[in-house]
């Protein structure tokens, strides 16, 4: 860092205010996705990470929907709101930072239906008293699709904010080696859109990040989240294996960055796949640059959309899975990053599959072998998804 570290470290409950310094588009046009990749400058922070920390983020809502939301209900967006530690804050700025507003709680339903005309409020109650009835009603709709619906409640400005969920901060896969960039943390960020009720939405951070946070302005909050276990091996000359879809890349620039600055001559192997090539090639250039350089030993690709049937980064893993094997008998860490609901699933099945195969083990052995030898025992296993 350029400037000395302050007194009190940033962390969640202080964040530092960052400024973000570039926001460009890592897909290209024609793309289904908006992925982009976003410099925070971090000087005068004092923040130190490694390769596989996250970075945390505050997010605001929409300025669009929280003056749709004050003019709805009717409110004064300028009244002071007190806040828990005794200062007040104005209604506009606690609707922009404080609450969530894209997504709803079942509080906020039961609020909505108190409030209502008889007949309209038992309708309202019996989605709200069944559980998967409600989690389908609330999965399209953010807190002004539901005061459109059932018109007629009304909330005083505490009333509101009471019935709304507090903003979380997000945390996103650091990008970057601070061996390189000693004062920045880049992203990698796909941004969630989506259309319904006949308004487009988008998710509460990607959407702030890419649409209305302010270029170089101290005003992110952010802070650090340490990976005790997904960090590169202590050792320069071990092998790696990566396999990061999508935005699951992420970590891996920043592990790649920082053995290109060390000079580690361990070999590093990736695994990339994302829907077509011609569009959604994260970082292609510097990737290729890594390869054609000899940085990247092996550099496999899965394009899902570029033929008739899919193609996974699983299926290119056991393609090569004897190779892969070899590596891993070599000592080579195996990591995977991106989609924790199916992708981390079937990578760690194919993991399996194949130290079956080419260890020839029978299952339980390979299930102890890749569960606890490489896990647990060794680390030589470690995963960052979500
Ligand atoms: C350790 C860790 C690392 C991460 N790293 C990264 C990373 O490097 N890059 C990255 O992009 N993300 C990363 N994430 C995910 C990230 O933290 C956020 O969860 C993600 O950006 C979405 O947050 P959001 O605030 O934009 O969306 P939210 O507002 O939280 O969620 C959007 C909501 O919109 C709704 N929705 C989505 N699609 C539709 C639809 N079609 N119709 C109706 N509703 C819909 C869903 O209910 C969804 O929950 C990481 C997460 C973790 C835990
Ligand atoms: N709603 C939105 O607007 C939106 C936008 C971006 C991301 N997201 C969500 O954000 C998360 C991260 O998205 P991302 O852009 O990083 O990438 P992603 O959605 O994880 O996709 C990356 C690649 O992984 C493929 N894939 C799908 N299922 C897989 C599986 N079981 N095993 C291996 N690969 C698989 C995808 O193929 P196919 O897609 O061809 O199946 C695609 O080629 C995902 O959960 C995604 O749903 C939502």
């Amino acid at each position: 860092m350029s400037e000395a570290a302050p007194v009190v470290p940033y962390n969640k409950n202080n964040p530092f205010l960052a400024a973000i310094t570039e926001n460009r588009p890592l897909s290209k046009p024609g793309s289904a996705k908006d992925t982009r990749h976003f410099v925070i400058n971090l000087a005068g922070s004092g923040l130190r990470y490694q390769p596989g920390y996250s970075l945390g983020v505050f997010p605001q809502n929409p300025p669009v929907l929280v003056e749709q939301l004050i003019a709805r209900l009717g409110l004064d967006a300028d009244a002071g709101l007190a806040l828990p530690d005794g200062r007040t804050k104005p209604l506009r700025r606690v609707l922009r930072e404080d609450v969530t507003l894209n997504r709803v709680n079942k509080k906020f339903v039961r609020a909505v239906a108190e409030r209502l005309p008889a007949g309209r409020r038992d309708e309202l109650l019996i989605v709200s008293g069944n559980e998967a009835a409600l989690d389908d009603y609330l999965y399209p709709r953010d807190c002004l699709d539901v005061l459109d619906e059932f018109p007629g409640a009304s909330f005083t400005a505490a009333e509101l904010v009471a019935s709304l969920s507090r903003v979380n901060p997000r945390l996103y896969s650091i990008a970057s080696s601070q061996a390189k960039h000693p004062d920045e943390a880049h992203l990698t960020v796909a941004v969630i859109r989506y259309h319904t009720g006949g308004r487009d939405k988008k998710g509460l951070c990607s959407g702030f990040l890419a649409d209305d946070a302010p270029l170089n302005a101290r005003t992110l909050p952010v802070f650090l989240t340490p990976n005790k276990h997904f960090k590169l091996p202590d050792a320069d000359t071990t092998s790696v294996i990566m396999v990061g879809p999508g935005t699951g890349i992420a970590p891996f620039r920043a592990f790649l960055e920082e053995r290109e600055t060390r000079g580690a001559t361990g070999r590093n192997w990736l695994f990339f796949g994302d829907q077509h090539r011609a569009t959604d090639f994260l970082y292609e250039e510097e990737f290729e640059a890594w390869r054609r350089r000899g940085l990247l030993t092996r550099l496999d690709t899965a394009f899902s959309r570029d033929q008739a049937h899919k193609i996974y980064v699983q299926d290119r893993l056991r393609e090569h899975g004897a190779e892969l094997w070899r590596w891993l008998q070599d000592g080579a860490y195996f990591y995977v990053c991106g989609d924790a609901k199916r992708m981390a699933k079937d990578v760690h099945q194919t993991l399996l599959d194949i130290v079956q195969q080419h260890g020839e083990m029978s299952l339980a052995a390979a299930n102890e072998y890749v569960s606890q030898t490489l896990m647990k025992d060794e680390r030589r296993y470690a995963r960052d998804v979500y």
